[in-house]
């Protein structure tokens, strides 16, 4: 007998490493994470040394009494090192889970990217790294004391250096800056982006808005998704949040498997994608009528 269709959707909730832990390895085809910075574990790091005194309350060399002094508190370094700590094993995980020809995209900000890109030269190899994408905006208040940091950036590797997919064709064009410089037919057809993405941020009066803090617009998804995708992959994202990236993979027909630990993330997601009819795991929609008041629901159409 055949095993049942799986569900296009499937919407996790549990901490994401021991919900990877799970799955089979070479099972996704195309993985997109927006991980957040703060862990919530920062520690406070004391770096100690010792001095002369007479009412010290150790004993050292040839009886002494020393006194213990605090030389610095690295807070902030302490709490840096916890985030590569954190995200280390979960992206071992993620390059464990891609298919041979499978892609990751990390999504990050000015503030760990270099950190993180580090880190993932050495698990994945210089070699696979393939692009830098900055995803530019231009909205919200601007600092007077320096120049107002207005862009996030999306780090792709592919598993293998040479074999990914990139469907070159399915890239949507954009205007042209000087048009009449390129001709009627050029500036008709526009141009393909290069690796600098200008979109606006999720509006927060638009139909967009789900209401769930560090939404990711749904077009820069969408893009990644038609390129990097064919039919009949797999997808993941393992910081759903409010399902985006899910909603980009049920737009264009592909299977998704989505993965937050947060309650309010499952509620917004079961609003967000209810046309994908997901399947929950670790989670009962039912039970959270109240999460879910002031989600709207919207039909998915491609
Ligand atoms: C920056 S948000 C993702 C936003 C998402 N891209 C969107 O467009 O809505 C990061 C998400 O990671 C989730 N998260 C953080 N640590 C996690 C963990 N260990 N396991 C699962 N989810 C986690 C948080 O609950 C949060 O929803």
């Amino acid at each position: 007998m055949k095993p049942p269709p799986r569900p296009k959707l499937e919407i996790h909730k549990g901490d994401n490493l021991a919900v990877l832990r799970g799955f089979p390895a070479a099972s996704f085809d195309l993985i997109y994470i927006d991980p957040p910075f703060n862990t919530g574990r920062s520690q406070r790091r004391r770096a100690l040394s010792t001095v002369r005194d007479e009412a010290g309350d150790r004993t050292g060399f040839r009886g002494e009494r020393y006194r213990t002094v605090e030389l610095r508190v690295r807070a902030f370094r302490d709490s840096f090192d916890d985030y590569l700590a954190f995200l280390a094993p979960r992206l071992e995980e993620a390059r464990r889970l891609l298919t041979p020809t499978g892609s990751l995209f990390v999504h990050l900000d000015a503030r760990e990217v270099h950190y993180v890109k580090v880190l993932l030269d050495g698990l994945f190899g210089r070699e696979c790294f393939q692009n830098e994408i900055v995803w530019a905006y231009d909205y919200g208040a601007r600092t007077k004391r320096r120049w107002a940091p207005k862009h996030d950036t999306i780090l792709w590797y592919s598993n293998d250096p040479e074999r990914y997919t990139f469907h070159y064709d399915a890239i949507d064009r954009i205007p042209y800056l000087a048009p009449k410089l390129v001709g009627p037919e050029k500036a008709a057809r526009g141009k393909t982006p290069t690796d600098v993405w200008w979109n606006t941020i999720v509006s927060p009066t638009g139909a967009e808005k789900t209401g769930y803090p560090t939404q990711k617009p749904l077009a820069i998804l969408e893009r990644i998704v038609r390129v990097h995708s064919s039919p009949g992959d797999r997808l993941l994202d393992f910081f759903a949040g409010s399902g985006s990236f899910g909603h980009a993979a049920l737009k264009a027909g592909r299977e998704c498997v989505l993965v937050d630990q947060s309650a309010q993330a499952m509620a917004v997601m079961a609003r967000r994608l209810a046309d994908g009819k997901p399947r929950f795991i670790g989670w009962s929609p039912r039970k959270t009528t109240k999460l879910m008041s002031g989600v709207r629901k919207r039909p998915i159409r491609s």
